[in-house]
């Protein structure tokens, strides 16, 4: 099942909402605009890629709504409505990749059902240009991985975070699907355990060797046994920096003190190389992320409860701590100023 795909029959989008994960797989649909931003502000569907599809389609969504109005109404509702999805999250560009193509192929037409037929069909080629881009990255990504490999992770790269397969989880999905024996650690992901919830479940549906541990012991973790690479995916990746789930920084210092790779496996869309890190904003989430255990229901209080917080939801690594960057076009090495427009074609 893909984590996002249209409705035809009902005519909305449909994803897995991922808040639910592990305790119940349920698919919910997102009727209107607001309905879909919503779900992508309370990441039930997350994960950069998957975030490129989710605004594709949610212009798509906007279209068809608007497809019985008159032109010019059509078209101002359906700005407008791109407007509200690209307000939902600021960190990973992909998002905003999504709305502004299907934005720029639906407005070329006049008539509001052209618009909406062109919009529908841009964002699904988003979402299977998506499931192609993850499956040349794997199929690169995987000759870094030797066999009998441990590998080191962070939040959720795999088959939730994009439309299918996934960036650096597909890379390990590959070397797998190659007769590779991988052991994955997957290291929780605090505050919102993308690793522990959706990386351990995932992996594990796919019955491969999965070890949960807290973001704290990767460190001592990389002192007792022989840990081939780190592979995490990525946000946005400017000319300086890599902007990912917070903690990858110190797991990528972590990595360098111990003499492990550090690779990074992201789409080309997630590179946004005439930005560098201070053009990026961090998104800072609610401090009831850090003050309850479970922040869905807020029952039980982990910190008191008016204790100063400050929760970004990402931090930058700059460049020079990525042994390579995995990507659908190949596998870049440094330095990058010069190898990532090469083989980019930036
Ligand atoms: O806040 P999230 O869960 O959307 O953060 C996701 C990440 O940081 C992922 O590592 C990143 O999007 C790469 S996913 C292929």
């Amino acid at each position: 099942m893909r984590t996002i795909y249209w409705d035809y029959e009902n005519e909305c989008v449909r994803l897995i909402d991922q808040t639910k994960l592990p305790d119940s797989l349920e698919v919910i649909s997102c009727k209107s605009v607001e309905e879909l931003a919503e779900a992508i502000k309370r990441l039930s569907i997350r994960g950069a890629p998957a975030l490129e599809a989710a605004g594709g389609y949610g212009v798509a969504l906007a279209a068809n709504i608007a497809k019985d109005m008159p032109a010019a109404e059509a078209k101002e509702f359906i700005r407008y409505k791109a407007e509200l999805l690209s307000k939902t999250r600021p960190t990973a560009v992909n998002l905003f990749c999504g709305i502004e193509r299907v934005l720029k192929t639906a407005l070329n037409a006049e008539d509001p059902e052209e618009i909406a037929r062109l919009a529908l069909d841009e964002a699904e080629k988003i979402a299977n240009e998506d499931v192609e881009r993850n499956r040349r990255m794997g199929r690169y990504g995987a000759e870094l991985i030797p066999d009998n490999a441990v590998v080191i992770t962070y939040c959720n790269t795999g088959r939730l975070a994009t439309v299918d397969w996934g960036t650096a989880l597909g890379v390990v999905r590959s070397a797998v699907e190659q007769g590779k024996k991988v052991e994955v650690i997957a290291c929780e992901t605090r505050p919102l355990n993308q690793g522990s919830r959706l990386t351990c479940w995932e992996l594990m549906q796919d019955g491969i060797d999965t070890t949960l541990i807290t973001d704290s012991m990767a460190g001592y973790v990389m002192r007792k046994r022989k840990i081939d690479c780190v592979i995490v995916g990525a946000d946005r990746i400017v000319r300086d920096a890599v902007f990912n789930k917070v903690g990858t920084y110190s797991l990528a210092i972590l990595a360098k003190e111990h003499g492990i790779p550090f690779y990074v496996a992201a789409p080309s869309t997630t590179f946004d190389w005439n930005k560098s890190e201070e053009d990026v904003v961090v998104e800072e989430r609610s401090r009831e992320e850090l003050t309850y255990c479970n922040v869905k229901c807020m029952k039980t209080l982990i910190a008191p409860e008016n204790v100063k917080i400050y929760n970004p939801a990402f931090d930058a690594t700059p460049l020079s701590y990525v042994t390579a960057l995995i990507t659908e076009k190949g596998i870049i090495k440094k330095p990058y100023s010069v190898n990532v427009p090469k083989v980019l074609g930036f």
